[in-house]
């Protein structure tokens, strides 16, 4: 088969990968525990599903504008002004299939092939991927130590004349961190400094515990949204739980939101105003399922550091929003694929190695399931790495065996 070269050079995503494994071993009627997905457990706002419900009732779902339904764009720039302290205009978003697709879009629409786009590491394993997918030239910040949060002055050092963006994603998908202000702070400086679009990949912002907040980088400049580098990324996926419902959302520039537009409608001419009507009820109506799935990821979190404490040899960094965390097993194996790997087959736990997020020697563990589930998952992890153990363990009536 004759493929394009790049799309030969595109790395399926680990974690969807992981899922299928996952699914598989159920299907063969393994007790297996997923502490590799990244989705609520909870059920989609009222506001919602009756918004969705009555378009749907009406039968009369139809293409609609392509940069997003007017009352949804009108939702996202209220939504901003909330959040962001930001007045925007409607004219100033754009609405997606998917966070993920706002994504590729705003780098399509910026980057030019040969470009550089900077990414912080540990990075949301799309990053690299997408960048190549426009052609760019993925820059990657290493990762420094186990706060991490990057040096502003490594990523002073990545700079070139051929860069062109830097992918921020604070709260942070594999680490659980939240940047801090004087960092964010650096990082819209040198933005306008160099003339780098900022994308601020926003999806977690509302998933922050101990009554902290994510800073937003809007509160570090000057400029007016119009010309301003920054770009916004949000969607319903994470802090509403709506994963399924495929909406995101970009914040911009209009000059930048038009070529989005352009793009967008050559490639699905809109997002379906069926899930775009419920986008709509999620950020108009009751915020209470937000507050609600907030505490409950606090709770998993903190019952699952309690679980990875008990772990000899392990270290933990406290995340401080998302659902995830990023332990440091380095000291049973360095090699985080293999480690995932053997926990998956010995002890029936997924776990993403870190190596996919340029964190070797950790693994991604996800707390966004059940809280029994995620203690039992890490009690196998803990078992399957205690040479001193038992040798066998049931699960039910399945028994499982270290060696
Ligand atoms: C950092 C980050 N950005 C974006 C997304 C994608 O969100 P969506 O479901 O809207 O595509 C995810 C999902 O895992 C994520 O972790």
């Amino acid at each position: 088969m004759k493929l394009s070269q790049m799309a030969r050079s595109i790395a399926p995503s680990p974690t969807l990968r992981l899922n299928e494994q996952a699914r598989l071993l159920r299907e063969r009627g393994e007790p297996v525990i997923h502490l590799g997905v990244g989705e609520p457990k909870n059920k989609a706002p009222r506001a919602a599903i009756e918004r969705a419900s009555a378009l749907l009732e009406g039968g009369y779902v139809k293409y609609g504008p392509t940069a997003g339904q007017p009352a949804l764009r009108e939702a996202i720039a209220g939504y901003t002004e909330t959040f962001y302290g930001r007045r925007i205009a409607p004219e100033n978003t754009i609405v997606s299939a998917s966070a993920k697709q706002s994504i590729y879009n705003a780098l399509v629409s910026v980057v030019n092939p040969g470009d550089e786009v900077i990414i912080l590491a540990p990075y949301w394993v799309s990053y690299p991927e997408m960048v190549r997918l426009v052609y760019g030239v993925p820059v990657i910040v290493p990762l420094r130590d186990a706060a991490f949060e990057p040096q502003i002055a490594a990523v002073e050092a990545a700079v070139s004349d051929a860069t062109r963006a830097i992918i921020v994603n604070s709260p942070n998908n594999p680490s659980g961190a939240v940047y801090s202000s004087a960092f964010v702070a650096a990082l819209v400086d040198l933005a306008e400094r160099h003339d780098l679009y900022l994308i601020m990949d926003d999806i977690y912002h509302q998933l922050v515990f101990d009554g902290s907040e994510a800073p937003s980088a809007y509160r570090f400049t000057q400029r007016d949204v119009d010309d301003s580098t920054i770009i916004v990324i949000n969607g319903i996926s994470k802090s509403y739980g709506m994963t399924g419902f495929r909406i995101g959302w970009a914040v911009a520039a209009r000059q930048v939101v038009e070529v989005m537009t352009a793009i967008q409608g050559q490639i699905i001419t809109c997002p379906s105003p069926l899930t775009q009507a419920a986008a709509e009820g999620a950020l108009t109506g009751s915020q209470e399922i937000v507050e609600d799935l907030r505490r409950t990821m606090q709770a998993n979190r903190d019952a699952m550091l309690d679980e990875l404490h008990a772990i000899p040899g392990v270290r933990v960094t406290r995340p401080a929003g998302t659902f995830y965390c990023l332990p440091d097993f380095s000291a049973y194996n360095p090699s985080s694929e293999a480690l995932s790997d053997m926990l998956l087959h010995k002890a029936l736990v997924v776990t993403v190695p870190g190596k996919a997020f340029g964190a070797e020697g950790h693994l991604r563990l996800s707390f966004s399931g059940n809280r029994e589930d995620l203690i039992e998952g890490i009690r196998r992890i803990k078992w399957a790495l205690d040479p001193s153990g038992p040798n066998e363990i049931y699960i039910g009536d399945h028994k499982i065996v270290r060696d």
